[in-house]
């Protein structure tokens, strides 16, 4: 078990998170508490990384960087590589790069300037993956930086990572989904970035972000589209680029037209973005011989997925409730 009991105490310790920490401890407590065959392994490779001196957590672009003296490599190269795959990053730790399948600098490069900073804010992540952007959210001064992400191996990586730093962070990841957050007004800044075509249900999905929002809150969306005027969608048969429960990629039209039904004002395209193989790439950190976008790919048409639908392109989109 991985919780972290004196951790959430004290970034729950806000007025806010008070109100809804007992919940969030909960919902927690459960997720943790699954039969997941994997979970004696992932624990091993966290108390091998306990052993080693914590450092300080710092960013330097676009990798979260917690320094060492060089000695460590060995053992934690061992221990993260029991946590494999490692999606998002990049990460140093030590003189190790762990080049993970995302290249997520490229993102946070691409909505950076367009957001309101986040300094002092209170900030909810959902679908936080291993937390590299709810790591980099507070690293920008969030007063709280909460992700949420309810797939175990994640909050894990998330666990090694911070078993290897001493600083005082604002940043917590739990396993939690959405759904199950007790619903409170009291972020003033909402990530949902590859998560809505996810969700069966859409409509529900955005107005559970809208619940989650402190009045003048911001809104940052991401998510895939297609091209097409405003109502049509592509409901993918199967899977999309080699994704199961790819539910439905809109068109950008009706993207915002789902954003002002529900409620959602000032939208803003503040960036489309097609995927590139220098962004979502092979890499020894998600496995011997595991695929990434090239893969998925049409061999003979990048423009097209295996399955004949439009290559992958990402909106994203800033809005106010
Ligand atoms: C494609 S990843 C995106 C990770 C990260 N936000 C990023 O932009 O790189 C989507 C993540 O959302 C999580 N997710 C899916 N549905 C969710 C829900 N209803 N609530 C919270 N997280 C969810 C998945 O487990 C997955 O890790």
């Amino acid at each position: 078990m991985i919780i972290f009991t004196e951790e959430f105490r004290v970034f729950f310790n806000d007025l806010a998170l008070k109100k809804i920490a007992d919940q969030c401890l909960k919902a927690s407590l459960d997720a943790f508490n699954v039969n997941n065959g994997n979970i004696p392994k992932w624990s091993v490779a966290i108390e091998e990384l306990k052993t080693i001196p914590k450092t300080k957590i710092e960013l330097n672009e676009p990798y979260i960087s917690i320094g060492q003296n060089g000695n460590n490599t060995k053992i934690i190269e061992t221990a993260l590589k029991r946590l494999l795959p490692w999606r998002k990053g990049p990460f140093i730790f030590d003189n190790l790069k762990l080049e993970s399948e995302w290249q997520g600098g490229l993102k946070w490069q691409r909505l950076q300037n367009h957001i309101t900073p986040l300094k002092n804010r209170r900030v909810l992540d959902v679908g936080a993956g291993n937390g590299y952007f709810t790591l980099r959210m507070a690293i920008e001064g969030a007063s709280k930086a909460l992700g949420i992400e309810p797939f175990l191996l994640f909050n894990y990586q998330y666990a090694a990572i911070k078993s290897l730093s001493n600083s005082k962070i604002n940043a917590m990841l739990l396993p939690i989904r959405l759904e199950e957050m007790p619903k409170l007004a009291i972020f003033d800044s909402v990530f949902s970035m590859g998560v809505l075509y996810h969700q069966r249900d859409h409509m529900q999905h955005l107005s559970q972000l809208m619940e989650m929002m402190a009045p003048d809150a911001e809104l940052i969306l991401e998510t895939l589209v297609v091209e097409g005027p405003n109502g049509y969608s592509l409901i993918p048969e199967g899977r999309y680029a080699q994704m199961r429960n790819v539910h439905c990629l809109p068109s950008i039209e009706t993207l915002k037209s789902w954003l002002v039904k529900a409620n959602f004002k000032n939208i803003k395209v503040i960036d489309i973005n097609k995927t590139t193989p220098e962004e979502q790439r092979k890499s020894e950190w998600i496995g011997d011989n595991a695929a990434s976008l090239e893969d998925f790919l049409d061999p003979s048409d990048s423009s097209l997925t295996k399955e004949g639908h439009p290559a992958p392109t990402r909106v994203i989109i800033i809005c106010q409730n």
